[in-house]
């Protein structure tokens, strides 16, 4: 479902608030011109069309589970808890085909028998996995929700495509929801969200799932990587993240004048500043990480949202408006008051 423009919105049930963020970066760095030692691109064009200048790279021992394990427990001091009832993990990168990531990270962090599975809506993932957990909050299905976003995206992302290389990084961020009530500072407010699976090629890895299983042993090795049309990405991820931050601002009763921070998915700082120049957010009041962590796909609100806080570009009061966009294709945004007294863990 989507959120049509038809205004303020009220959600029954218990209000899910944020209490803790926390995030994980791979120590690795990867600068433009390491990358550009085997492609065919410069350190300028990817600051000047992308604005990135480095970005994290997991040693290959270390998986999407293991970032998402740490994020996790930073978010859960943040918080202060030792315990949550589920685990949403958003990613693109999982261990496996099967099963899900989310349990056997659940399982290291000590929950017994807690709900945890796996979200995936591309770089949407975050917004759409804290959807489904404030559902799950104001259902009274769970009290406490740990949600996490986390990638690996050097494992899916092809070294010697300058299409994708220089744009994606590995990372993890998290935040701890909890049941509380609605009109507290933290709530996340009504959600807005949607897919156009007509353009599911648009981002896609061509080889290595049950559509082409007939070609499991004859794909060139390429296909099991991403392949993007980047430019049409780009533009309708401006359109999209657009409508849906317009949409979420409208169901929450705000305006866009009232929202003093835009949290926007890190896809490319040239997007960025399209959707807070089309909602008429100044750059100021809208914070970026991704000259140092570039396109970390589910994990890039996240770690955002921990970046901002801890360097205090987000402070208590402050009205943030989250929006994200990714493959599949797939959108969502949500507004909320950041909440006092949450000290980020990174
Ligand atoms: O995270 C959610 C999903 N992903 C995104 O939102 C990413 C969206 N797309 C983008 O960020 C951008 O489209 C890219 C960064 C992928 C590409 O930037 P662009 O400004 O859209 O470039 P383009 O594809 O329109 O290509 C413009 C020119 C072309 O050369 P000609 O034909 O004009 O001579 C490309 O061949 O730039 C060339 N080009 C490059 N040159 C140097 C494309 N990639 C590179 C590169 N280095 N890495």
């Amino acid at each position: 479902m989507n959120v049509s423009s038809a205004g303020p919105r009220e959600v029954p049930g218990p209000a899910a608030v944020v209490t803790g963020v926390g995030s994980h970066l791979p120590p690795r760095r990867v600068t433009n011109d390491e990358l550009c030692s085997r492609l065919d691109s410069s350190d300028e064009w990817i600051r000047e069309r992308i604005g990135i200048q480095e970005r994290r790279r997991a040693d290959a021992a270390v998986s999407t589970g293991d970032l998402a394990l740490e994020a996790a427990r930073r978010a859960m001091r943040s918080a202060g808890v030792t315990d949550v009832d589920a685990l949403v993990l958003a990613t693109t990168t999982p261990d496996h085909h099967c099963p899900a990531t989310a349990p056997a990270v659940a399982h290291r962090l000590g929950l017994q028998d807690a709900v945890a599975f796996d979200v995936t809506a591309g770089c949407a993932g975050f917004v759409h996995a804290s959807a489904v957990a404030a559902g799950l909050i104001s259902a009274g299905s769970a009290r406490r929700v740990l949600v996490v976003g986390a990638e690996t995206m050097s494992a899916i992302i092809d070294s010697d495509d300058r299409a994708t290389a220089p744009l994606f990084g590995d990372g993890a961020g998290a935040v701890v929801l909890e049941a509380g009530l609605r009109g507290q500072d933290g709530c996340l407010g009504p959600f807005a969200w949607g897919s156009d699976g007509s353009l599911a090629d648009a981002i896609v890895i061509p080889a290595g799932g049950a559509r082409a299983r007939d070609r499991r042993d004859t794909a060139p090795a390429g296909d099991f990587f991403v392949h993007m049309r980047g430019n049409e990405v780009f533009r309708h991820a401006v359109r999209r993240m657009s409508q849906a931050a317009r949409d979420a601002v409208l169901a929450a009763g705000w305006t866009l004048d009232e929202v003093d921070r835009l949290i926007v998915h890190q896809a490319n700082g040239r997007i960025g500043a399209s959707v807070a120049d089309a909602l008429g957010i100044p750059a100021e009041r809208t914070p970026s990480n991704i000259a140092r962590v570039g396109n970390t796909a589910a994990a890039s609100v996240p770690l955002l949202l921990a970046h901002a806080a801890d360097e205090g570009r987000l402070k208590p009061g402050h009205r943030v408006l989250v929006v994200a966009f990714g493959s599949g294709l797939a959108w969502a945004a949500t507004t909320l008051v950041w909440p006092p007294g949450v000290t980020a863990e990174l």
